[in-house]
């Protein structure tokens, strides 16, 4: 933890630059990756059409407090939750009462005074059960620190909510150090580009391996009781059924007609070379249970569901993704089959390319009769690989410096609900892209 003075002259020395800039400009001083520059400000996610959670690094006894004002309105004022550990250093402000779809700005202060970086930002999403248009950006996979450009062009279109479905940093983290974990996120969050983005946009967060443990980590990772904590400190997440502590992190979300499910699928899933069998699970029983429940809920609830994986589904060989699952990959889709949900599509992670698949290629159930549209949106900043397939509407590589992301708008009249998926790049161009119905 910082000594008081020291971070009392950090938010002093970061005065003048707090005012003028806005998410939508790119922040000045970019570096290369891996040399992050700045320091973690504040973050935003858990966002619901009344509110959202806004977290910020603060040693504990300066009593700060987030005024929340929309345009020309009296601030609401909120105070941080008590601390749950000594030992934590993030302060978590939870936003109640907000008007859907209303821009707030949020501006922390400390001791009296307005803090002096620039404020957060809430956008609230529309009614929970009523259609609604909005866009959304997904991806994963970032070089730890990552200054890419890539995050200040999703920043600039404003997405209702960013997905980032894993490997936020490659720290490889295999010690069960809470330390290590907070110095992941701190170097993350300190990167001017992801900073910004975090700060403006709304976050929904699942790790995978090289951000909950080593690569290709699964339950047995010795940091995972860590891994598992710190992600309950720094993100902001939605609130998960599992509970608090030492468990899984899965959780799911609801914007106007459209339910998002997020899966945890490191912390709880049998290592990868046992043998395939009925027992073998990605997911863990208790979680698999709370995902079919939720599955069969929210698809006769919602007009369209949006699984969050943080590995590939579709595939016949390779490793640490859905086909050395394959008995489990064969049931969750016989399951789709025998409760005939047809309104669901899957993103992934992993994967460091942009695909799409009409779902001609991804239904693994007895009947072969399901249509499950995949989509991949990787990676923000790493070298590319190709990963699974075939993919109905083909896949891109990342090219020289090339940021990848997704880009999903839904359209939604309360019969049908129109979905357009494109893969861009860092300079907005489609390289990918699939629309499809649910009607
Ligand atoms: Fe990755």
């Amino acid at each position: 933890m910082q000594p008081r003075r020291k971070f009392i002259k950090t938010l002093a020395g970061l005065a003048a630059a707090s005012t003028a800039r806005s998410f939508a400009e790119p922040e000045p001083n970019l570096r290369p990756p891996e040399k992050p520059k700045g320091f973690p400000t504040m973050w935003v996610g858990a966002v619901t059409a009344t509110g959202g959670v806004v977290k910020t690094k603060i040693p504990p006894g300066l009593n700060p407090r987030l005024l929340v004002r929309e345009a020309g309105g009296e601030p609401l004022i909120f105070k941080p939750e008590p601390l749950l550990d000594p030992s934590q250093t993030v302060a978590i402000f939870r936003l109640e009462h907000l008007r859907p779809l209303t821009d707030y700005q949020c501006t922390l202060e400390v001791k009296g005074a307005p803090a002096s970086f620039p404020p957060a930002m809430v956008r609230t999403f529309p009614p929970e059960g009523q259609p609604a248009n909005f866009a959304f950006a997904f991806g994963s996979c970032a070089r730890t620190g990552s200054q890419h450009e890539v995050f200040n062009t999703i920043a600039r279109k404003r997405p209702a909510v960013l997905l980032h479905l894993g490997d936020f940093h490659y720290c490889n983290i295999s010690r069960n150090d809470p330390r290590s974990f907070r110095a992941a996120w701190d170097t993350t969050l300190s990167s001017t580009t992801q900073g910004a983005l975090y700060r403006n946009v709304p976050l929904a967060y699942i790790y995978d391996d090289h951000d909950f443990g080593p690569n290709d980590a699964d339950k047995r990772s010795p940091a995972r009781p860590a891994s598992r904590t710190v992600y309950r400190e720094y993100s902001p997440h939605y609130p998960l059924p599992a509970g608090d502590g030492d468990a899984a992190i899965y959780q799911a979300f609801t914007v106007g007609r459209v339910r998002f499910i997020l899966t945890d699928l490191r912390s709880e899933r049998d290592a990868e070379k046992t043998p395939d069998s009925p027992a073998k699970s990605m997911l863990g029983a208790a979680q698999k249970e709370w995902f079919k429940r939720e599955l069969l809920e929210a698809s006769r609830t919602h007009g369209l569901v949006v699984w969050g994986s943080s590995v590939p589904w579709i595939g016949a060989k390779g490793s640490d993704s859905w086909q050395n699952y394959a008995d489990e990959r064969r049931e969750l889709c016989n399951f789709i089959a025998q409760h005939r949900i047809k309104n669901l599509c899957i993103l992934c992670g992993d994967a460091h390319m942009l695909a799409a698949d009409n779902g001609t290629n991804s239904d693994y159930s007895d009947s072969k009769k399901l249509r499950i549209p995949v989509l991949h949106g990787s990676a923000f900043d790493q070298g590319g690989s190709l990963k699974g397939g075939p993919y109905s509407e083909g896949t891109y590589l990342p090219k020289g410096k090339d940021g990848l992301f997704g880009w999903v708008e839904v359209e939604d009249d309360g019969q049908r609900v129109a979905v357009r998926f494109t893969g861009r790049n860092h300079l907005d161009e489609v390289k990918v892209n699939l629309n499809f119905e649910i009607a």
